[in-house]
């Protein structure tokens, strides 16, 4: 089929304290994991450091959000060079609840994708309609916009990961079909392909996220343009393990 390494990342958002998240880490080292599958699991900042010198060097961790600059008078905030600084990898941009709980706008986080591949930090770029404008019908034209505030800001697409999230999926239960997926997974990677290059259209993993489970998630990996998974709910229960597999 094509040399899309699948990727699974695990989402655990403001969840979980040391105990939870030291027996989730327990279960995922001495689970058996398809070696073809790429796995990066996204801990609360404060935990980062824990989860990163308990977690097996075979799976990645991401912050679940950071700051566009290296450093500075931004209370709370972080930036991509203290991740780095603490061992890890990737971060998650522009979640749903980013954009919609904490107002983050298109811009910001164009910025955000910026500073972090240029600070070498992998990206997990996330983009999806919302439900009103699914049923308007314009879920193309807002992926797409949202693809090209990202796409604007990045020069090399070997560090980042495109999450397709219907915002409707997430945390609902509301899982996309696979066809619904598919369908927005292929028109991204025209896109891509249009806008782009054949090269990084064909190479960029497309991952889909909004209430995956280990039920849902073999159908969902059998469709030729859904290249892995961002996973919230059940990344935080053993199902996880079963979705990672979920080619083999
Ligand atoms: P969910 O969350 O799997 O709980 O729907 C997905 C996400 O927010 O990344």
């Amino acid at each position: 089929m094509c040399s899309r390494k699948f990727f699974v990342g695990g989402n655990w958002k403001m969840n979980g304290d040391k105990e939870s998240l030291g027996e989730l880490i327990m279960t995922l080292n001495t689970a058996s994991l398809n070696d073809e599958t790429e796995v990066v699991c996204g801990a609360p900042s404060i935990y980062l450091d824990y989860v990163r010198s308990k977690l097996d060097q075979r799976i990645g961790v991401a912050a679940q959000n950071c700051y566009k600059v290296p450093k500075g008078a931004f209370t709370g905030e972080i930036s991509p060079a203290m991740i780095k600084d603490c061992g890890i990898e990737w971060v998650i941009l522009g979640h749903s609840e980013r954009r919609h709980v904490f107002g983050e706008s298109d811009e910001l986080i164009g910025q955000k994708v910026a500073h972090c591949l240029e600070s070498d930090l992998g990206v997990i770029a996330c983009i999806g309609e919302k439900l009103e404008e699914r049923e308007a019908g314009t879920t193309e034209d807002v992926v797409f916009e949202q693809t090209k505030v990202i796409a604007d800001n990045v020069r090399d697409w070997s560090h980042v990961v495109l999450a397709y999230e219907p915002v409707w999926a997430i945390g609902t239960g509301k899982t996309a079909t696979p066809d619904q997926a598919q369908e927005v997974h292929e028109k991204l990677r025209g896109w891509l392909r249009e806008n782009l290059s054949d090269a990084v259209a064909d190479s960029v993993r497309i991952i889909y996220g909004g209430s995956v489970t280990g039920g849902n998630c073999k159908e969902l990996a059998a469709q030729p343009d859904v290249d892995g998974f961002l996973v919230g709910g059940a990344s935080l229960k053993p199902e996880f393990v079963d979705i990672i597999n979920a080619r083999s």
